[in-house]
């Protein structure tokens, strides 16, 4: 979306919430939609690579994927990853090269923590003791940590023993949330900063406050909650940011949180939630949105707030129309925050009171 200017990719994704809004026939005064873009180049802090060994082309390409395609785009430099990923591209691609399994190398993940960064190198046959060594002298050299990857995410292991994983802080709380860079994070720091504070300002937390969490993810937004409230859970499918949220918690010294492992295409397991006393809801769920959870959880704990965090206009409009229509909440203000300029992606806070 290079051809708009910063402030009309904002506007263009502002008209895009409003527009979803109205095809689902969800009321909201248009004055109420605010916009930010914090920060407009440098932002990926992690990024996925594509790899792929080309004689014809001169040997490793190092880029991203073509959309629907099965090409790498080679590249030396990249405008939206932080200036340290970006600056790693040359050697990293130096490096792939040389190594004798460069034909088993499909992928590789690169991550940027406050202070240092991380790599994590997908590897389909296993890696000669030289292929080792060399990786070992990269990531010495460039300040690297190396992660390996053999197959699936638990297969992830550091290449040497005092891998520790990368942080980053929270500005709004102080918390350093631990992260290994395959992990889900929000991508720009800068915007992350932004959607807590509007997270936690929409809120309106009071230290009474009982807060359910859905997508919870490695307690980006569930730590940041817990310090303002009586006790704040947390649930997200995916064991292993389960598990990272918790180490979080502890870490952080927070102990009115808790972390739950469930699926929320299904409402969440056995009846415990009904009878928590929930007061306010958070939810920052993925693509497809939130539907079936919400009509699970909505009615049973009826919420004196709701904050959706959402990263697809259409699924937040379709939920908004179940929120406001069927179950008589009010679309009370949205923030768009421009987490991926340059791109059609369209981050978005909604409070529902
Ligand atoms: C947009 S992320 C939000 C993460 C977190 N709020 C953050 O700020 O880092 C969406 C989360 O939904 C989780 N998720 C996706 N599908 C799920 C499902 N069916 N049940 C539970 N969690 C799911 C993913 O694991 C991921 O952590």
């Amino acid at each position: 979306m290079q051809h708009l200017s910063i402030s009309g990719q904002l506007r263009h994704k502002q008209a895009n919430v409003v527009s979803a809004l109205e095809r689902h026939n969800v009321a909201f005064p248009v004055d109420r939609i605010t916009g930010i873009s914090p920060s407009a180049w440098g932002y990926r802090r992690k990024g996925r690579l594509g790899v792929r060994y080309v004689p014809k082309k001169g040997g490793v390409l190092v880029g991203f994927r073509e959309r629907e395609k099965n090409y790498v785009t080679d590249i030396k430099q990249c405008h939206t990853l932080v200036a340290e990923l970006s600056a790693l591209l040359p050697s990293l691609k130096g490096q792939l090269q040389d190594i004798s399994s460069r034909e088993s190398i499909p992928q590789v993940e690169v991550a940027s923590g406050m202070d240092a960064t991380a790599i994590v190198v997908r590897h389909l046959t296993p890696l000669s003791e030289r292929d080792l060594q060399q990786l070992t002298s990269f990531g010495r050299e460039e300040k690297v940590r190396v992660y390996l990857q053999s197959g699936g995410p638990d297969t992830i292991v550091p290449l040497e023993k005092r891998g520790k994983p990368l942080t980053y802080r929270i500005r709004a709380s102080g918390d350093t949330i631990e992260f290994l860079a395959t992990d889900f994070i929000q991508v720009n720091d800068a915007a992350n900063q932004e959607i807590v504070d509007s997270v936690l300002h929409m809120l309106a937390l009071t230290r009474s406050d009982r807060v359910l969490e859905l997508f919870c993810g490695l307690g980006n937004l569930t730590l940041p909650v817990a310090s303002n409230v009586d006790r704040v859970v947390g649930l997200d499918y995916d064991e292993q940011l389960v598990c990272r949220a918790k180490d979080n918690a502890l870490f952080n010294h927070k102990d009115n949180v808790e972390f739950i492992r469930a699926d929320l295409t299904e409402a969440p397991v056995g009846e415990w939630w009904r009878s928590e006393g929930f007061t306010k809801l958070l939810l920052d769920p993925p693509r497809s949105g939130a539907l079936e959870i919400l009509n699970a959880v909505v009615p049973a704990i009826a919420p004196e707030r709701i904050v959706y965090v959402s990263c697809n206009p259409e699924t937040l409009a379709r939920d908004a129309a179940t929120l406001t229509i069927q179950f008589g909440y009010r679309l009370e203000a949205i923030q768009v925050v421009d987490m991926f300029t340059h791109t059609g992606h369209v981050e978005t806070i909604a409070l529902f009171v």
